[in-house]
């Protein structure tokens, strides 16, 4: 059966702790079999994107595996109109498996329907993004047990398809979520539905302050400009919140700092420094968590 990787909603917690195993022994020993010598991975990115993009065609080149880049909208045939569904099928013929990143939620759902090569989402629109979620989740059992964590999350969680994501993947561990967004940016209905549903406890608060102390993770985020309808109600909410170093000052507890990255000016460069700050580690963790996805699909 042809695995894809869609949603953290659909992911056994099994199937995460396994791909995580196997991300920390990549990370403390890279494979030096090219286990994915003669397999080509193509990677169809409809919106920007640095991390995603590189670190799966790094990942990829490490694993012995070769990348076949779609490119732009203007150097394919999506510039001709030709639809998402038809360059599926079409690459299906040149590709092992392929990472999408497309604008419109449930892209990658609907590739699957026309591949019959594994698909990973690289992230669809504000709906999902899966291979940041391991990353994250990766990250933060660098430095804890997953289990009955206390997750502040700072930002856009409106838009913000990490946390979506992220969210998901937290109720399976038991996890208290906190919550801090401008005006409006709070998790859509349907995500707290489903977060119901999965028995994730989020709690709302005013201001960071007020929760800092009792957090273990603080995950922050940008506002999702490019998904605002106008630009007028992106400026309303533009730069409402920033992370000092001073709000760590008094904190008791041995909590981290996470951003998927990148970062506008949601956190001050000062807190860089700090070490509670992991969100470079975090990106830096991308490869042996990629690698691991990509022996999963692919092996
Ligand atoms: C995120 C994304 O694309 O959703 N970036 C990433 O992949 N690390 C976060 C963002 O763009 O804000």
């Amino acid at each position: 059966m042809v695995k894809h990787i869609i949603s953290t909603r659909d992911l056994e917690r099994d199937a995460i702790d396994t791909l995580l195993d196997k991300a920390i022994t990549i990370s403390k020993k890279w494979p030096d079999n090219r286990p994915l010598q003669g397999k080509i991975l193509g990677l169809l990115f409809f919106e920007p994107s640095t991390r995603t993009r590189m670190s799966f065609e790094s990942a990829m080149l490490r694993l012995g595996g070769t990348c076949l880049n779609l490119g732009g909208p203007e150097v394919s045939s999506v510039s001709k109109g030709e639809t998402l569904a038809d360059t599926i099928r079409v690459v299906n013929g040149y590709v092992d498996a392929l990472v999408l990143r497309h604008p419109r939620i449930g892209a990658a759902q609907m590739a699957c329907e026309f591949s019959r090569v594994p698909v990973i989402n690289g992230g669809d629109g504000s709906g999902q993004h899966p291979s940041q979620t391991l990353i994250d989740l990766f990250t933060i059992r660098e430095s804890m047990p997953l289990d009955d964590i206390q997750v502040g999350m700072i930002g856009d969680l409106n838009y913000g398809r990490t946390t979506h994501s992220l969210a998901y993947a937290l109720a399976k561990y038991e996890a208290t979520i906190h919550t801090v967004t401008p005006d409006g940016l709070g998790f859509p209905r349907s995500v707290i539905d489903n977060l119901a549903d999965m028995n994730l406890q989020i709690i709302q608060h005013q201001t960071i302050e007020e929760i800092v102390d009792e957090l273990d993770v603080l995950y922050v985020t940008r506002i999702q400009r490019e998904r605002f309808p106008d630009v007028a109600s992106y400026l309303h909410v533009a730069s409402g919140y920033r992370i000092f170093p001073e709000l760590f000052d008094n904190v008791t507890k041995n909590l981290i700092i996470l951003h998927p990255l990148p970062r506008l000016d949601e956190i001050d460069p000062g807190v860089d420094s700090l070490p509670y700050a992991k969100y470079f580690r975090q990106s830096d963790n991308g490869i042996p968590v990629r690698m691991a996805m990509l022996t999963d699909v692919l092996g």
